[in-house]
């Protein structure tokens, strides 16, 4: 590509300035102990957020949307992608049901219906590649009839391997091969629509798959060498990534097309990489630049963003790895993980959900004066794991300096608090008791379940990875060192 070319691109984008104000986060479910939606509402507001993107349609969370000023997007699982994609009837059912009467008798800011989640990762051996534009048509033209396409625009939150670049360079970009046809069909569809492309991007799966990854190059502050791309200078793999999808938009005749970045965050346990500090230096780096107003070397101005995720939730999938229950700015209770700046609030920092009730100061641990040789000890703690949550134990978690005893205590309490405290969640054969004393260690903390009104144990079906793979970064790799 010529200079000139390139210059004249650039220009072209530059003359299409969106005016995004904001900043949004996901709002994820799959926990054993959801808070309530009124109280997740609250600490939404009281932070500041503008936008929240959800992941399906439930009633109960629309209803403590009502009058909150919060913008939303709600979700189509893509378990449901078949049936709305076969019977234009369905969407609009969907449509009437979970968009119509939100917005009309409920007052609920309903700006965006995703339609599938990554519905295009490679893990679902694309069983929904045929569907996804069937059932993106069905629900516009479901909007459509309701009178509300001006208002509701559709989209398709996307994995960024649909899309990479030969020579990791962004101009280079293009979609991927095997899907490009269907893609540019979608692409297409969403800019007649004059809807958005929805892109998850994700530097922390990209060290995490590839250990020998320039870590500096992940993050927005970091002091990896920068790649020079025809003047466009990225030093970081974010911006390389968001312009690599960039050029493929542009090259297929969609230079013009806006883009949301669905989900952008960092995990915090479950993995080497996934720690507090890094967590909270890649999110303030990206909340910095989206206070500044600033986009990325191709697309400078404000970015339309969804931060991954508001809070843990421990009924995830590990599929994807063990940091997967831990991409939350707060714990599951609602307690703010670090500080953070989103610069919306005249604090500085995050605001803790309030109300939060919590069962009593009680834990269960293994019996001091138990045996490590005891033969119950390893049924039982593969049980407490299989059932409960073991991803903060293990090589570079939170509780990775733990003693043997300990480890088998962190399990078993683990294992009680997901049971309500029940006593008989606390009766390993002769080998656990339970305690009032807390038991953390440093940075290992032992939680206490919070009350909820049902607290419902039966898993929540696997949510597919966020956001995996990016084969562009382990090339960029390469070509940067
Ligand atoms: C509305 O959304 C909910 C939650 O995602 C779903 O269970 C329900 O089937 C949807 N309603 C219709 C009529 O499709
Ligand atoms: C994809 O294919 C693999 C191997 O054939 C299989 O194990 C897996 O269950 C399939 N996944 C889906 C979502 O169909
Ligand atoms: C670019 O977008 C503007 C408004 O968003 C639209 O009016 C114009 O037709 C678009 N241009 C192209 C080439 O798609
Ligand atoms: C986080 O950073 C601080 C200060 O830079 C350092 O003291 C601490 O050891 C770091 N913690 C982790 C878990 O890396
Ligand atoms: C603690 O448990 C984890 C996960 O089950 C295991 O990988 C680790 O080796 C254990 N550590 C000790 C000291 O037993
Ligand atoms: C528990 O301990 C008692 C007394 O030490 C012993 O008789 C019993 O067999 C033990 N039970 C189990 C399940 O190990």
């Amino acid at each position: 590509m010529g200079l000139l070319k390139v210059v004249a691109f650039s220009l072209s984008l530059l003359l299409f300035v969106a005016v995004v104000t904001g900043i949004g986060v996901n709002w994820g479910t799959q926990a054993s102990h959801p808070l309530p939606p009124s109280t997740v509402v609250r600490m939404l507001v009281d932070n500041g957020f503008q936008k929240v993107k959800l992941f399906d349609a439930d009633s109960s969370i629309l209803n403590a949307l009502s009058k909150s000023g919060l913008q939303v997007m709600v979700g189509i699982p893509n378990d449901m992608l078949s049936a709305l994609a076969n019977s234009v009837q369905a969407a609009e059912n969907w449509v009437a049901t979970n968009v119509s009467s939100h917005i009309s008798s409920n007052s609920v800011d309903i700006r965006y219906v995703a339609v599938g989640n990554e519905p295009f990762l490679e893990t679902y051996n694309g069983s929904y590649i045929g569907l996804t534009l069937p059932a993106l048509q069905n629900i516009q033209a479901a909007l459509i009839k309701a009178g509300l396409s001006t208002q509701v625009k559709v989209t398709v939150p996307l994995n960024a391997d649909v899309y990479q670049s030969s020579t990791n360079i962004p101009s280079d970009g293009d979609f991927r091969s095997n899907t490009k046809d269907t893609m540019l069909q979608i692409v297409e569809f969403l800019s007649n629509n004059g809807a958005p492309f929805t892109v998850n991007i994700y530097p922390f799966i990209s060290l995490y798959e590839q250990p020998s990854f320039p870590v500096e190059f992940a993050f927005f502050d970091g002091s990896s060498t920068p790649v020079n791309d025809g003047g466009k200078v990225y030093t970081n793999v974010f911006d390389a990534n968001h312009d690599t999808l960039v050029w493929a938009l542009q090259k297929n005749g969609y230079g013009n097309m806006s883009i949301i970045v669905g989900e952008i965050g960092w995990p915090t346990d479950g993995d080497k990489n996934a720690n507090l500090n890094y967590s909270q230096r890649f999110n303030q780096g990206f909340m910095s630049r989206i206070k500044d107003g600033k986009g990325t070397p191709l697309i400078p101005v404000a970015m339309d963003a969804y931060l991954f995720s508001l809070i843990d939730e421990d009924a995830k999938s590990i599929q994807p790895g063990n940091f997967e229950r831990h991409w939350g700015l707060f714990t599951f209770d609602g307690q703010p993980k670090y500080q953070l700046s989103l610069g919306t609030t005249h604090s500085n920092g995050l605001i803790a959900a309030k109300g939060v009730q919590y069962l009593s100061q009680k834990w269960c641990v293994m019996t001091p004066s138990a045996s490590l040789d005891d033969p119950q000890v390893v049924p039982s703690v593969s049980y407490a794991c299989a059932n409960a949550d073991c991803t903060s134990l293990g090589y570079g978690t939170s509780c990775g300096n733990l003693d043997a005893q300990q480890n088998i205590s962190y399990a078993f309490n683990d294992y009680y608090q997901l049971q309500n405290q029940l006593d008989t969640a606390c009766r390993f054969p002769n080998i656990s008791t339970v305690v009032t004393q807390n038991p953390s260690v440093g940075t290992c903390k032992f939680g206490i379940m919070i009350k909820t009104d049902s607290a419902s144990l039966q898993s929540a079906a696997p949510r597919k990875p966020a956001g995996l793979m990016l084969l562009l970064m382990s090339a960029f790799l390469y070509s940067i060192m």
